[in-house]
């Protein structure tokens, strides 16, 4: 893994929209992952200036995001399909026909999640996949115990998770319990990972991700299999970690790296 340490959230987040736009400007027509929740707004942010700024062209990419409630509708105020077109789609050039969010009102999961599967393989499989973890370690909604060779499927979510995620709700009581994720082994599959994390509340769990052992019990560890995952993190989410003199070093020096 590769591990940026920023000063701030605005830095980490332009250097993560970077690493997805410099995928997009070497291949137009990119198929990208994406993920919802707080971590990524400054990214989806950036990646909005770069397009009404820069040019950054959306009009042949692809998207699949992570994962969907099961019973909220994609009108559901909270549904990601309602936070992806607010936070992304509606403010740079992407087709919506081309942005895919696991649909939550499926009366056949198990058939949904293998087309789901086969939809990303048509596509030419993900070219960079944007990731966020949460406190109790999931990558997707992969929660502790997860198989790391999952694909696309539907969990039950952990109380942890459903604790964070009663901000957005009125009431913890209306988290949905159940959802639809891309498997570890789905987001493997990419070619890229961009994971960004922010925080005091995330150093524990970053630490574990970065130098803990490959477990499922911080289904995110499985990143330490993939080849090219980026990590950006400030300074807060950053301080659990024993290497980050190390990881500072990596960064400051990266110019002169061989190529
Ligand atoms: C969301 C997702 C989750 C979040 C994680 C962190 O699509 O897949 O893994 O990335 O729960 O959420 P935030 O960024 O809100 O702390």
């Amino acid at each position: 893994m590769e591990v940026a340490i920023c000063a701030t959230y605005d830095e980490l987040s332009k250097l993560a929209a970077e690493a997805v736009a410099d995928v997009i400007r070497k291949k137009p027509n990119a198929v990208i992952g994406l993920a919802t929740g707080s971590s990524p707004l400054g990214l989806y942010r950036e990646l909005i200036r770069l397009h009404k700024e820069e040019g950054l062209d959306f009009s042949r990419v692809t998207s699949f995001n992570l994962d969907e409630y099961v019973g909220l509708s994609g009108g559901h105020e909270q549904s990601y399909r309602q936070f992806m077109n607010k936070n992304l789609f509606e403010g740079i050039n992407i087709k919506m026909v081309n942005t895919n969010v696991p649909d939550g009102l499926v009366k056949d999961y198990k058939a949904f999640c293998k087309a789901y599967e086969e939809k990303i393989a048509a596509a030419g499989g993900i070219d960079v996949q944007v990731l966020g973890i949460g406190s109790d370690g999931h990558v997707g909604f992969n929660e502790p115990g997860d198989s790391l060779a999952s694909r696309t499927h539907t969990v039950t979510l952990n109380e942890q998770t459903i604790k964070d995620n009663a901000r957005f709700f009125e009431r913890k009581e209306d988290v949905p319990i159940f959802a639809c994720t891309m498997g570890v082994g789905t987001i493997l599959d990419a070619r890229k990972c961009v994971l960004v994390a922010n925080g005091r509340n995330k150093a524990k769990v970053v630490a574990v991700m970065i130098e803990g052992p490959i477990s499922s019990m911080c289904t995110a560890s499985a990143l330490q299999m993939h080849n090219d995952t980026m990590v950006f993190l400030d300074e807060d989410a950053a301080s659990g970690l024993k290497l980050a003199d190390y990881y500072r070093w990596i960064q400051k020096n990266k110019p002169k790296a061989p190529k």
